[in-house]
């Protein structure tokens, strides 16, 4: 059963979830799920590799019409998403995978000012096969932000890229939340990405949030801040990991 979206939620929350159960044949993965997002908040959300993570962000995309479900799911109507794999098509330029269902030449301007954003002036008549993997995914970027998400949904976005391109992304996505404001829900294995750019971390296991953290640290954050040690170790403990770096029993 999908389902349903149920009151209305307060004008100041983006995405509100009760009681969200999600299960595969007879496995449960998510387990009455609780959640509320402000209106600009960004979130990321952790959990060991398995633990449900996608299948949470694919069920707040809409996108898991088959799995089996309950619960109350209210998202706005306008949200985008970003995977791992920038998922351009091979056979439009750059600026036509951007404004893809845009309309008219309001949208190519559009287009032509998100890949701008991005970092990528002048490269909007190339193909998606003459860039790199950091930079298609900024072309993911720019398509997900040109229609002005009120929640954009990431889930491992820059998984696939090496370390400094990785860090150089981190930049461009808190510039460009800080200017378009959507609420956020990004999901990742890395545990210092997560503290370097939410404002908030959830991990799930078990079906369940096992850990829903503030992050009050000032922005840009400084990874040598002995706050960032501390919670950096307190989410490790958290994901099963303990603070020599050793996989817990
Ligand atoms: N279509 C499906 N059919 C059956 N089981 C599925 C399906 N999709 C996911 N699962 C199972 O649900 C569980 C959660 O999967 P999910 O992809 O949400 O995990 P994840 O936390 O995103 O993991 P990772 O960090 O490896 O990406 C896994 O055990 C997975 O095998
Ligand atoms: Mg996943």
């Amino acid at each position: 059963m999908a389902p349903h979206s149920g009151q209305l939620k307060p004008a100041t929350k983006a995405v509100h979830v009760e009681s969200l159960v999600r299960r595969f044949a007879t496995k449960t993965i998510l387990d009455g799920v609780d959640l509320d997002i402000e209106r600009g908040e960004f979130v990321a959300l952790l959990g060991k590799s398995g633990s449900g993570k996608s299948t949470f962000l694919r069920a707040l995309a809409g996108l898991d019409h088959e799995v089996e479900g309950t619960g109350t799911l209210d998202v706005p109507e306008n949200l985008s998403v970003v995977f791992q794999d920038a998922r351009l098509l091979p056979w439009r330029s750059v600026v036509q995978n951007v404004t893809l269902g845009l309309p008219g030449t309001s949208g190519q301007e559009a287009g032509r000012k998100a890949l701008a954003e991005v970092g990528l002036q002048g490269r909007e008549n190339a193909w998606p096969n003459q860039l790199s993997g950091g930079e298609q995914q900024r072309v993911a970027l720019a398509r997900s932000l040109v229609r002005d998400p009120a929640l954009l949904l990431a889930d491992e976005p820059f998984g696939a890229l090496d370390a400094l391109t990785r860090l150089k992304m981190h930049d461009l996505l808190r510039e460009l939340c800080a200017r378009h404001r959507p609420a956020v829900l990004l999901v990742t294995h890395d545990v210092d990405e997560a503290i370097s750019l939410a404002d908030r971390i959830l991990v799930l296991d078990e079906g369940r949030f096992i850990e829903d953290l503030r992050i009050d640290l000032p922005t840009p954050r400084d990874h040598g801040d002995p706050r960032f040690a501390q919670i950096r170790s307190h989410l490790l403990s958290r994901l099963g990991v303990d603070v020599s770096g050793r996989k817990a029993a």
